[in-house]
Order: C-alpha cells, then structure tokens, then sequence
C-alpha cells in the first residue's frame, strides 16, 4: 500500500488489516503514541472540513507527528503553480500529503507527481477515509462485518462510491436506493459488481424502495454534495421519498443509521433519526481519527 486514493486499490486482507489495526490504536493509544514521531503531514484541503481536518490534526498529533494544514479554499490547487511542482515541493519536506480536492484527477496528480504517501481526504469520486470509519463503526456492532446488510440511500455521490468498494471487497451485501439520474457513477458500478462477484458479495441498486428487504444498517448523505450548485428547491420533489424517517427504518427492521455529516435534518433524513438511539454518527466521527492513525501507520512506519 503506497497511497489512499479511492478504497480500490486495497485488497480485502489490506482491509481487513486496517480495520483491525484501526481497533489496536483505539484501545491502546499508549502503544502508538510515537508511531510518527519526527513525521510531518501537509494536509491540502479545497474545500471546507470539519470531521476530517480535525480528525487528521488530533491524529496525527496523537502519533506523535507533526500536522500542517494548507488552506487552498481561495484558490484551486493548481492555479498559481502546477499540481505536479506543488506534489515535487511538498514531497521535499513533508511525509505524507493528505488532500480534499474537486477533482479527483487532483488526487491522482500528487500521488504521480509526489515521492511520498497521498490520502485522499474526500473528492468528487471518492471518501475512503470515511468508508474506513463506517466499516469500522459496524465492524464494533457485528461480529462478522462482512455478513452486514448495508442500505445507501439518496444521492449516489463520493460516500456512496467509496462504501460500494468496501462492501464488496469485504463480500457483503449492499442495497443502493437513488432516485432516478442520481445513481452512482456507471464505472463504478461495473467494477463493484465485479469485486462483488469475486468475493462473494452483492450490489443491489434500485429506485424502487419496495424492492428493499431487512436491512442493518441504512445510511445516506446530504442530497447535494460540496461543489454542486443545484439548489434543493430543483432536487427535493425528487428526492423527498427517499428521506429516511423512522417508519423507512422500523419497515426495514434497521437497527442503525449512519450519515457521514454534516446531516441536513427533515432533508435527507428526519431529525428524529439522525438524533434517536440507533444513529451511529458520533461513533462514525469518532472513528474517522482511529481509522485515519490506522492508514497513516501503515503507510508511515
Ligand atoms: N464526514 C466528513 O468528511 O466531514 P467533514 O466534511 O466535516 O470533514
Ligand atoms: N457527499 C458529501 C460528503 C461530505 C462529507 C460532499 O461531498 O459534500
């Protein structure tokens, strides 16, 4: 494992292994507290950031490395100098480069152009470090993570891409519900299907909610994702039956809800949900920094 660019690229052991490493640093923080040490980490975000770029700060620190963040929110990475020189600069100094771009062409150039470890920290195809988190999440609620039954519904966008990857390298089955247009992208359906297939998995896709059954788990996310300047009046009629209410949870008998946040209560869920007592969105923001020290070890030390 050289880089995080997409959940693609790793195999279920590689997966595995982070999962479970993920879970030694959580219970015993001590015993890595100076995994990083004399390490620096440039972190490059286009876009804002709560979860992620506090996560990776805290993280990191936690590590014992060292964490710089690079605020690119007023001007894309590549206009005042090209990605490639910005990869070749960083790689001089710092260790690591961990970057939030629009484009994930952007994330593919630094790993390129760079001569050290790249994680992507969310782009418009990909969220690996937060699919890592959610596996992780229901990895500590299921004895057999690869047995869980996972619904994603609403928009099928980067969260949805990068948790369609995991399930199916894990070989568990994942139900994706989108209204119509809004479907994940066509490549990575084709190739989901076929990493299932290998591993004994399933990718259901669907518009019709009916066609669901038993679920664990029924995640979503925000209906219009960061650079997208659709506004809610155009999407909502559409995307309204697709809302996780506590009735779409008690016919599918999930016990949990997850969102990656930030939620956008009575929209993509109702409030009721997104704060009652299966959700699961702390324990998934809490395992962003476990599951982020997982990566940065393994490709760090
Ligand atoms: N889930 C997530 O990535 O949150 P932020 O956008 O706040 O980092
Ligand atoms: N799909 C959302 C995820 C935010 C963490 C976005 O890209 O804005």
């Amino acid at each position: 494992m050289n880089h995080l660019l997409s959940i693609k690229e790793l195999s279920q052991a590689q997966l595995l292994d982070l999962l479970a490493l993920a879970k030694k640093i959580k219970n015993n923080p001590a015993d890595y507290r100076h995994a990083l040490d004399g390490k620096s980490v440039v972190m490059l975000f286009e876009k804002p950031s709560l979860r992620t770029r506090v996560s990776f700060d805290i993280g990191i620190n936690k590590l014992g490395g060292h964490c710089l963040y690079l605020d690119q929110q007023n001007g894309a990475l590549g206009k005042r100098e090209p990605v490639s020189d910005f990869a070749s600069n960083l790689s001089c100094w710092a260790d690591a480069i961990v970057a939030r771009t629009y484009l994930h062409t952007t994330i593919e150039e630094l790993a390129e152009h760079g001569k050290v470890p790249v994680i992507n920290a969310l782009s418009d195809l990909y969220h690996p470090c937060q699919a890592l988190a959610d596996f992780l999440t229901l990895s500590e609620k299921f004895d057999d993570v690869t047995k869980v039954k996972l619904a994603y519904l609403g928009d099928g966008n980067n969260v949805a891409h990068s948790l369609m990857y995991g399930a199916a390298i894990l070989g568990a089955t994942m139900t994706v519900v989108c209204p119509e247009g809004h479907f994940p992208a066509d490549e990575v359906v084709t190739e989901v299907q076929q990493i299932a297939e290998q591993n004994g998995g399933q990718l259901i896709l669907t518009s019709d909610l009916n066609a669901i059954n038993e679920q664990d788990a029924v995640y979503t996310d925000t209906w219009i994702s960061m650079g997208d300047d659709t506004s809610l009046a155009e999407i909502e009629a559409k995307f309204k039956p697709y809302q996780v209410t506590q009735a779409l949870m008690d016919k599918l008998g999930a016990k949990y809800f997850m969102h990656c946040l930030p939620a956008y209560r009575e929209v993509e869920a109702t409030a009721e949900v997104v704060d009652g007592e299966g959700s699961l969105i702390l324990d998934q923001a809490e395992n962003r920094m476990h599951a982020q020290n997982a990566v940065l070890v393994t490709l760090l030390s």
